[in-house]
């Protein structure tokens, strides 16, 4: 016997949105907001302003039933329960710190709209944030009767419906005593179905929640520039990264995943997200706990440098005016995310020495088109490949995997691949004449 909860969601970016959609698909009654008005009337007219596989339908689904509505007027969720916060937490301009001003405005108004209704209120934070902002800004929501819990979340794009609705885990941050014990009551409401599936929900301080998703991300950024160094050694010594992380993943306290050496990691998530920590922990004067991130943010950015000093030795002279396919736009493949994207600023450093460099990608066009005009683009892998003198495989979309490297032969001028995802078969390009060039391997 779930109880019904009225919710609003105050910011309908990527996780937010999804966020709305997935709470009215499990039966409560969502409103969403946000300042944008382009935004929100996309997302009442059931248009996805991201690429994100399975959220169109549930969006669909999610309106037509009448429990989810969007506006950029914070007054119509007056008779709200519970109000989740998903706003963005930015890098600051020449900064390495989050900019909080949009999780500061959120619970303001929140607070605002609350002592005007006089009601019970839950304010639930879902933006990822230094340690210690739950902690700041609980005051200004208990001053009007309510109460704050930090609820992480660890969406990854591209399964951010499955995530949403079946995470590994739930953490609710909360306040000591009686108001955390009903707030938790409600929040548990909300998640009865995931609660009921046995999915595993932890309860701790603020500063531990907050901090839980800043480490999960910091650990898995540190993982992949793990491997990333590991490529380095194997260019200088011949060996094969790709068989070496295999082989260190079969022991199950390392694990395969996240081993996968290349161009790196970026997206909106793990670089920000990292130097925000960064920033926080030296504000705290812990700037030795945290050098070894300062130095996984510098690995993964090297790994760009590697490509295109691979393209300027196997170009040479021939940069200026050579034509370069780069293959995939986005961060990484099933999203249009472009924030950071290693693949979009490879493409723009080579266009920068003077290469003519034609960018494809199979969902991140249009944004490309918007935010780096100056970057030309072709709608078809066959197009771009048509005529280069070097093919860079920057995200690893499927249709790129897969490939015949006979049929790309054909299409481009010089056979010269640089596998930026490590994704090929080198054996088989070669003998379809192709230089291929791997990043930590041979
Ligand atoms: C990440 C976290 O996984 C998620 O839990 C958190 O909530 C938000 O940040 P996301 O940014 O969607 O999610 O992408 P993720 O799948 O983690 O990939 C991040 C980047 O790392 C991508 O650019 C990807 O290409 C790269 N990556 C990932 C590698 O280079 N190697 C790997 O082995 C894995």
């Amino acid at each position: 016997y779930g109880v019904l909860v009225r919710i609003a969601v105050i910011g309908c970016g990527y996780l937010g949105a999804v966020h709305a959609a997935c709470m009215a698909d499990l039966g409560h009654d969502v409103v969403g907001v946000d300042l944008d008005p382009g935004r929100i009337a996309a997302l009442a007219a059931g248009r996805a302003p991201f690429h994100e596989p399975g959220f169109p339908e549930l969006l669909g689904r999610a309106l037509s039933s009448g429990r989810l509505t969007f506006t950029t007027d914070l007054e119509e969720a007056a008779r709200v329960r519970v109000f989740f916060l998903c706003v963005g937490t930015p890098q600051l301009p020449g900064s390495n710190a989050a900019d909080l001003s949009f999780v500061d405005d959120a619970v303001r108004s929140v607070a605002a709209l609350v002592a005007a209704s006089g009601r019970t209120a839950v304010v639930v934070g879902k933006s990822t944030v230094p340690v210690g902002t739950a902690a700041r800004l609980a005051p200004l929501v208990e001053a009007v009767g309510a109460t704050l819990i930090w609820n992480p979340e660890f969406l990854r794009e591209g399964y951010a419906v499955r995530d949403t609705l079946t995470p590994n885990r739930i953490v609710y941050g909360l306040p000591d005593g009686e108001d955390g014990a009903a707030a938790q009551e409600i929040l548990d409401d909300v998640y009865a179905d995931q609660l009921r599936r046995q999915i595993p929900r932890l309860t701790t301080d603020y500063a531990t929640a907050e901090l839980v998703k800043v480490a999960a991300n910091s650990f898995l950024a540190t993982k992949i520039s793990f491997i990333n160094a590991m490529a380095e050694i194997c260019e200088l010594t011949g060996a094969d990264v790709t068989q070496l992380a295999g082989a260190i993943g079969m022991d199950d306290r390392i694990g395969k995943k996240f081993l996968q050496a290349g161009i790196g990691f970026g997206g909106g998530c793990l670089p920000k997200d990292i130097r925000a920590f960064t920033a926080r922990a030296e504000e705290l004067g812990a700037h030795e706990s945290v050098g070894f991130l300062r130095e996984v943010d510098k690995i993964n950015l090297r790994r760009r440098d590697r490509v295109v000093d691979l393209a300027k030795q196997v170009l040479g002279e021939r940069l200026v005016g050579a034509r370069v396919a780069v293959l995939g736009a986005a961060f990484k493949p099933h999203s249009d995310d472009l924030r950071d994207s290693p693949a979009v600023d490879i493409a723009t450093r080579l266009q920068g020495l003077g290469a003519d460099v034609v960018v494809t990608d199979p969902a991140a066009l249009p944004l490309l088109a918007r935010l780096h005009p100056a970057l030309s683009q072709a709608e078809q892998a066959e197009d771009a490949l048509r005529d280069a003198d070097l093919v860079v495989l920057a995200t690893e979309w499927r249709e790129y995997v897969v490939m015949d490297p006979y049929d790309a032969a054909e299409l481009v001028r010089t056979p010269v691949v640089i596998d930026g995802r490590n994704v090929l078969n080198p054996a088989r390009w070669r003998r379809a004449g192709w230089t291929y060039l791997g990043l930590g391997r041979p």
